[in-house]
């Protein structure tokens, strides 16, 4: 059977990734391809407890070195269980987040920089690299505020854990970690597609299908 493909969303909290992962699905199953949707942190059992310790503004005082670790915990359990085998069988793999996440937020926001989280790639993820990577771009101030409504939306209707922690961070974390985002997208030409993501969620969506018919030979 032929490999799947592997596609990435990168973005700021509140920069609509979700919203496009989801629209971007229901394309590619409308067209035919068997898609599968998963998350970081998270995307398996023990990845989600370990996203709760991550996302709980309750978590006091992680050091940034146990959170960098935390993520990449998560994320070779995720590569074991969901993402590679739904590569092996075929399917399209749709991923909200991956490890540039680790590298703009650890990396860039916590400055320990891109080497360790590189190493740590390429030993705890085997060097796994996305097909493609579509980083939504959007302002930090106005994405912080995106989703910060919805967290607090979230808590007022009791429904859900508090994940908020990375939202308390101020205006300079979130600038690095877009400064690191385009970074990588500089590195990597070939892979990232930087997309504008100011625009409805409608212009966002058409340009992503855009960008995934031009840059994948999906059969
Ligand atoms: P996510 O649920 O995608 O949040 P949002 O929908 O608000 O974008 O991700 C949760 C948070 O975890 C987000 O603030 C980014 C952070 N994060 C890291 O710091 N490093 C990582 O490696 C990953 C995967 C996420």
């Amino acid at each position: 059977m032929r490999r799947g493909k592997f596609i990435t969303f990168e973005g700021l909290d509140g920069s609509g990734k979700s919203t496009q992962q989801k629209k971007l699905a229901a394309a590619l199953q409308r067209e035919g391809y068997r898609v599968l949707r998963t998350r970081e942190p998270g995307g398996t059992e023990t990845g989600e407890r370990i996203r709760k310790i991550l996302l709980d503004s309750a978590t006091a005082g992680l050091a940034s070195l146990a959170e960098m670790a935390l993520m990449f915990a998560s994320r070779a359990q995720h590569i074991a269980q969901v993402i590679e085998p739904g590569l092996v069988q075929g399917y399209v793999v749709l991923c909200d987040r991956f490890t540039d996440s680790t590298e703009a937020y650890q990396g860039g926001g916590r400055k320990l920089g891109s080497k360790v989280v590189l190493d740590l790639h390429r030993i705890l993820c085997r060097g796994l690299r996305p097909d493609l990577t579509v980083l939504l771009d959007f302002h930090p101030g106005m994405s912080l505020g995106r989703a910060r409504r919805r967290n607090r939306q979230v808590a007022k209707s009791g429904k859900h854990e508090d994940e908020s922690r990375f939202e308390l961070e101020n205006q300079a974390f979130f600038l690095r970690v877009r400064e690191a985002y385009l970074e990588i997208a500089k590195r990597e030409p070939d892979r990232v597609v930087v997309i504008d993501a100011h625009g409805t969620p409608a212009q966002t969506h058409r340009k992503i299908m855009e960008a995934v018919h031009n840059r994948l030979k999906l059969v």
